[in-house]
């Protein structure tokens, strides 16, 4: 019998792929889970793409005797689970504090009761804890930038300048050792979940790890959750005859990992003890402009490649550019991404067009925009 591992979250987008690599490599994979309406749908069961050898458990991350259960005898904790908004965040404070904060807590403190039989924990962190990459100044060097103040993004001057000699500055790859700046509520959980399982991991003598997925896309993503990444949202929109709305001017960039890669770095980590106690970068490397993402879904389903609403608009909290420096995860882990950007957007697309979706985001950009969080 192979190991037993807990995935929290594991009913979700990167969840069910990760059980699908355990199951792949010999494991008995639970998954725990609330079927998040806003992900799930209203009522949902268990998903379709689930793999039948998954057992699921459905419960809230608070709940700590249903928690207890799950987690007997369990011998790997992955805890994914978690409310996942930038946007929505910033106006259901409580709930994403409650979800993220006191259900890492809830959960660890369970890890901690049941510690004989847990070898080591993974916890999903965010790129979302870095707030802006790093950036080179051509005079300064490499400088660790606050966000773009009101003031400069008021003049819809968009790229960033050097905060100590105002020039315009490179986005260059961030490396795990950039000083941590979370611009949102939920950058905020997410560093605690980081913080909170390596200290209570160190402090019982329980080997964990974090990974910093950076802008993680495919196949399963909640198609009508307009708070989800900006590649599911564009499909959404395209798959209902709508231009997608791009914010700022689209050339703000990203680093879009395939939902698989992430799966294949996640185990690397859980296998390999040179990851105890450290936090890991897993994107690509590589920089794209949410333009040219936009494009790239547009051409794959078919639609115009010039047709989206630019609104010149930005979101409170957004950042202009931040990608991965991968070389930890390479050197520690060896991981190395497989599917690029061009073939992993044509398979997402392929499922998209099996699939059918709710577009929900002129309501969510609707509700940011009325509490002042999109200008
Ligand atoms: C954020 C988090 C990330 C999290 C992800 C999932 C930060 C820095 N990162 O990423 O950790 O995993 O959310 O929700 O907070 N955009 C449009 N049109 C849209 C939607 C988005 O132009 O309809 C733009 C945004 O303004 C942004 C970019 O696309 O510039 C990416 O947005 P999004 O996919 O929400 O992800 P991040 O904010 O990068």
């Amino acid at each position: 019998m192979g190991k037993k591992v807990l995935i929290t979250g594991g009913a979700g987008f990167i969840g069910s792929h990760l059980g699908d690599l355990f199951l792949s490599k010999g494991y008995q994979v639970k998954a725990y889970d609330n079927l998040d309406p806003q992900v799930h749908g209203e009522n949902a069961s268990r998903p379709a793409y689930l793999n039948k050898d998954i057992e699921l458990i459905i419960g809230d991350v608070r709940n700590p005797e249903a928690f207890a259960s799950a987690l007997n005898s369990v011998d790997i904790l992955v805890h994914l689970a978690a409310a996942v908004g930038v946007g929505q965040s910033m106006y259901e404070i409580v709930r994403y504090t409650s979800i993220n904060t006191m259900g890492a807590a809830t959960v660890l403190e369970e890890a901690v009761k049941q510690r004989d039989h847990i070898e080591k924990m993974l916890v999903a962190s965010s790129m979302s804890i870095y707030g802006e990459g790093l950036y080179l100044c051509p005079d300064c060097g490499e400088i660790s930038p606050r966000l773009r103040s009101t003031a400069q993004l008021a003049e819809r001057n968009w790229d960033m300048l050097c905060p100590i000699c105002g020039k315009p500055c490179t986005p260059i790859p961030t490396p795990e050792t950039k000083p941590l700046y979370p611009t949102s509520i939920y950058a905020v959980n997410k560093r605690d979940h980081e913080e909170m399982f390596l200290s209570v991991g160190d402090a019982y003598n329980i080997p964990a790890t974090a990974m910093r997925f950076f802008n993680v896309y495919g196949e399963r993503q909640a198609l009508s959750n307009p708070y989800t990444g900006v590649g599911a949202i564009f499909a959404s929109r395209l798959l209902n005859g709508k231009p997608p709305v791009v914010f700022e001017d689209g050339g703000q960039s990203r680093d879009f990992i395939h939902v698989r890669d992430i799966a294949r770095g996640c185990l690397l980590a859980l296998e390999n003890g040179n990851s105890n106690g450290e936090v890991f970068n897993l994107g690509t490397g590589r920089k794209l402009s949410i333009m040219d993402v936009g494009k790239a879904i547009a051409g794959e389903l078919g639609r115009p490649a010039d047709d989206f609403i630019v609104n010149n608009q930005y979101r409170a909290g957004d950042i202009r550019h931040c990608y991965a420096d991968v070389s930890r995860a390479k050197t520690i882990l060896g991981f190395k991404p497989s599917t690029v950007f061009e073939e992993g957007v044509s398979e997402l697309c392929n499922w998209v067009k099996s699939q059918t979706s709710t577009d929900m985001v002129d309501k969510a950009t609707e509700e940011l925009k009325k509490r002042g969080l999109s200008r």
